[in-house]
């Protein structure tokens, strides 16, 4: 092989060496913040594993804040009786008219279904809730979760079909988590004061340490600096970038599936409790739910 040659055989190479390592390094992307070492990242740092038992949960963040951005995140849940656990996945900002997104994922008895939990808070504010069943076995395998968050909307969706939007429409007076940039958080913790058939089934500790796996974690953001304020082009490196959430909604398929998830798998909506709010429904569940 000519010099020249060879030389194009090793930049092909390196980049591939990049790629590989690109999609996600959770010890370049996160800091685990709580677990006193229950919290574990393999040494490829391709997968972390977040582990509860009575004493502590565990659980880590994102590097970076977020000013807007594409999140995806795959997770395998607590097998087998994970009653009592709530493993989670969400983006939040700080202080106390704070913004977040959430994912939740409460455990229960063995053979009964996990509850997918979701909420949005703007400013403070929350009580959004929207839960859904999952049409899969969350503990069996991988399966990606993401948050899309642009200035119109917020996107949620399991396994790419979206299952959840919430928009933006401060025009009707109702708030939207917009100015506040935040990070992505991961737990695992014990709250079965609650979590699992309204709190009656409690967390079986014979059974710990419980475990809950992620993976793949891709932010495709814009990374928010108080020095220079929010930069698209210095995101995470060499994470998969196409920008593409930017302006990204539904299209008919997408509300196709939005319609066939939520007529078969949802089962609470705030916008559906009547006996909660009295009647007086917050302000956005009188608008679309679509678009
Ligand atoms: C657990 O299973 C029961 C019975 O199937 C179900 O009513 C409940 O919604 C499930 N999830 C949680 C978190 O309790
Ligand atoms: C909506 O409310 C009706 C009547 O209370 C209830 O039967 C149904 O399960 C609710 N659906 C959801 C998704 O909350």
């Amino acid at each position: 092989m000519s010099p020249s040659g060879m030389l194009k055989l090793c930049i092909l190479m390196a980049s591939f060496i990049l790629e590989a390592s690109a999609a996600c390094n959770f010890y370049r992307d996160v800091k685990i913040n709580f677990g006193d070492g229950r919290a574990k990242i393999d040494k490829s740092g391709q997968l972390l594993t977040l582990s509860l038992d009575k004493l502590s949960g565990s659980g880590f963040e994102s590097e970076y804040e977020y000013i807007f951005g594409r999140f995806d995140m795959q997770i395998r849940l607590v097998p087998g009786n994970s009653a009592g656990t709530v493993t989670t996945f969400f983006l939040s900002s700080q202080g106390e008219r704070h913004d977040e997104i959430d994912f939740e994922f409460l455990g229960n008895a063995s053979g009964q279904p996990y509850t997918l939990h979701t909420n949005v808070y703007a400013q403070g504010k929350g009580n959004r809730e929207q839960q859904f069943r999952l049409w899969f076995d969350p503990t069996a395998a991988f399966h990606t979760y993401s948050i899309v968050w642009n200035p119109r909307r917020i996107i949620f969706l399991v396994d790419g079909s979206p299952i959840r939007v919430f928009n933006n429409d401060e025009g009707a007076g109702i708030p939207f988590p917009k100015n506040q940039p935040m990070k992505v958080y991961c737990s695992l913790w014990n709250a079965d004061d609650w979590a699992t058939q309204g709190g009656r089934i409690k967390t079986d500790w014979t059974l710990a340490p419980f475990l809950a796996s992620y993976r793949n974690f891709n932010p495709d953001a814009c990374v928010w600096s108080a020095s220079t304020g929010s930069s698209c082009a210095s995101r995470s490196p060499d994470s998969i970038n196409t920008q593409a959430w930017q302006t990204q909604g539904l299209d008919a398929k997408g509300r196709n599936r939005m319609r066939w998830v939520q007529s078969k798998f949802m089962i609470y909506d705030y916008c559906n409790d009547s006996t909660r709010f009295n009647g007086r429904f917050p302000a956005e569940c009188r608008r679309s739910r679509f678009l």
